[in-house]
């Protein structure tokens, strides 16, 4: 069986609503179901799953395609993986032929072996009592107060200064200098071209997936050298904005609570002291991915962040990421320490439970900021705090939640709820139109083709690539389209097709009729974004009743004469065609982007 014939076979046997709901809860919407988008943030829904096409859209973001497409996106696989994890999932065993894996640039358990043998030579080096050895093995016991039980558990290991033992060590092992630097493992000398081993003379901490592979490295300098530490770049199989250290042990204590801190030390702190639901970001500040996956394993989130200024700063980002992916965040303060680390080694762990039992939501962290900012005698400096509080308050997605701090502040300050409440509705409606305005330049934008990352041809003419993508539309969603397409008298060609995207889901098409089958499995030839743009297409026609032959006939003219038109302008235009040439964009733009009504009824 070739790939393809799998894939839609695997295709056929998954159900995509119940793939979906996995991950997304879907409520009914007519024939189709709708949720809040797991690839953006979302308040009202605007991910759609067609159950009818086998396929899901998001008119948000522009995600979309086919099952496969999804599996890519949520679990950031490549397409022979994703195939492989539907195929498990749909119980279809796929042969190992390696042609099925034609376009896979590497083999991920490949890399997963070299990195947990990385892993062992680094955690052996740390116990083979050389010199260098010893220093190290005395940094984590004696200065950081580990047990050797902890390094065990978390596969501390000890990265000699030598450039050349690892490289040396890792190559008698079988893997190739490509893979070892693809792993960032190693590094190659520009010069003489030898292999060097990336990490030297650091302690190491392996970064382990939820699967137990080893993904990724961190390691820490000894001393105050700079930089303090180092970390894997992102890999074949690492993400640094979509993992986080620790998650492996945590995901199985952290279904309460869990503890997100900044640094490897602090994790390791708490989960020697019986904190095991500790967890940290690597090396970058929390992204959204990263807040949407801990949506899956926890209810609510204590953010033990450094007490200093930057700490803060990004405490108060992550709480509110917490917030928009709506997961309950609160915010832990260590009086006396700089950090969850410290603050164990000097207090103690039962003194740190009670801190966390004592956490402030976000509306408590801001109220104390408040308290200690203005000084609230000064009529002028409650009005500041106040004003601040509102802020605050109308940034609450519940109207339930945002009455109990209305009335909360009310008490606190001494006035009137009424007054808080109609200026927390001045500021709701004011949130409204600047929401509804940027929905609106989304729109235009979308429809002149600014900034478009996927088809960046689209912005030179709006008017053939929306040409463009009515006639590859109709070609995706019609048979006879393609067998009219490809022969007499319409017989596109790739020349009829401006935009690079649009030459290239031509060639497809082709290739598709050529081979004898539907253009199905996307997903082998393109991006998710392409796959996504591929998908709007066909949304876009499907929504539209009218797809008949003569309107097919009519999309090919069309693009015909907006691509003669096309050439006629590219002789070097004066001032007065460009500025003719900017208004009429213009009002291309305010047009719907279905803009003919003619053969859209
Ligand atoms: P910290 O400086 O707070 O480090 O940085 P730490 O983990 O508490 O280490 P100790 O206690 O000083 O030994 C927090 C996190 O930021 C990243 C690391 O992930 C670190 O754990 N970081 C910091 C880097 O990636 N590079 C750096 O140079 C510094
Ligand atoms: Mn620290």
């Amino acid at each position: 069986m070739a790939a393809r014939d799998i894939a839609a076979e695997i295709l056929a046997r998954t159900d995509i609503v119940g793939l979906i709901s996995n991950y997304v809860t879907l409520h009914r919407a007519g024939a189709n179901m709708v949720g809040l988008c797991p690839f953006h943030s979302e308040r009202t829904p605007s991910f759609t799953v067609f159950p009818g096409s086998n396929s899901f859209y998001c008119f948000g973001c522009g995600a979309g395609g086919d099952a496969i497409t999804f599996v890519r996106r949520m679990e950031n696989l490549d397409f022979p993986d994703a195939l492989e994890q539907l195929a498990k999932r749909a119980g279809i065993r796929i042969p190992q032929e390696p042609q099925l894996y034609q376009g896979k640039k590497y083999d991920r358990n490949r890399f997963f072996a070299m990195n947990r043998e990385a892993a062992r030579f680094f955690h052996q080096t740390l116990r083979d009592g050389e010199a260098e050895s010893i220093a190290a093995m005395d940094y984590l016991v004696k200065k950081r107060g580990l047990s050797t039980a902890t390094i065990t558990h978390f596969g501390l290991g000890f990265a000699p200064p030598g450039y050349e033992t690892f490289p040396a060590y890792m190559l008698d092992k079988g893997y190739t200098p490509d893979e070892l630097t693809t792993a960032f493992l190693c590094g190659r000398s520009e010069r003489s071209g030898r292999l060097y081993a990336s990490f030297r003379n650091r302690v190491m901490f392996p970064i382990i997936d939820l699967s137990g592979n080893i993904i990724a490295f961190g390691g820490r300098v000894m001393d105050d050298s700079l930089p303090k530490y180092k970390n894997s770049s992102d890999t074949p199989v690492f993400r640094k904005s979509r993992n986080l250290f620790a998650l492996n042990f945590a995901r199985s204590a952290c279904a309460e609570q869990l503890i997100l801190c900044e640094g490897y030390m602090d994790v390791i702190a708490l989960h020697a002291a019986g904190f095991t639901n500790a967890v940290a970001t690597l090396g970058t500040s929390l992204t959204e991915e990263q807040a949407r996956i801990l949506t899956r394993y926890t209810k609510k989130v204590i953010i033990a962040y450094d007490m200093d200024e930057a700490g803060r700063r990004a405490a108060d980002r992550a709480i509110r990421m917490f917030g928009d992916v709506g997961l309950e965040a609160r915010f832990l303060r260590l009086d006396g320490a700089k950090d969850p680390d410290e603050y164990i080694k000097k207090y103690g762990a039962d003194r740190f439970r009670q801190m966390l039992g004592e956490s402030r939501s976000r509306f408590d962290y801001y109220y104390e900021n408040v308290l200690t900012k203005y000084d609230l005698h000064s009529p002028q400096e409650k009005v500041r705090a106040l004003s601040e509080m509102c802020t605050l308050i109308a940034s609450f997605p519940s109207p339930a939640e945002r009455e109990v701090y209305i009335t909360e502040i009310a008490r606190r300050f001494d006035v009137k709820a009424d007054s808080l409440r109609s200026e927390i509705g001045r500021l709701l409606r004011r949130r409204l139109t600047e929401a509804n305005r940027q929905q609106v330049q989304k729109m235009h934008q979308a429809a002149s083709g600014y900034n478009d990352r996927v088809n960046p041809d689209f912005a030179r003419n709006p008017g053939v690539a929306r040409a463009e993508e009515n006639v590859l539309g109709m070609l995706l969603i019609r048979e006879e389209h393609r067998k009219a397409a490809f022969s007499p008298p319409i017989s596109l060609t790739e020349a009829d097709f401006s935009t690079a995207l649009g030459k290239k889901i031509f060639a497809f098409l082709k290739k598709c009729e050529e081979e004898g089958h539907g253009p199905d499995t996307p997903d082998a030839y393109f991006t998710t974004e392409e796959v996504g743009r591929i998908t709007r297409m066909k949304v876009m026609r499907m929504q539209l009743t009218e797809n008949g032959d003569a309107v097919f006939s009519e999309c090919v003219r069309q693009l015909r004469r907006a691509v003669a038109e096309q050439s006629q302008e590219t002789e070097t235009p004066t001032l007065t065609d460009l500025t003719a040439l900017v208004r009429r964009r213009k009002e291309e733009v305010d047009l719907p982007s279905e803009g003919d009504g003619k053969i859209n009824e």
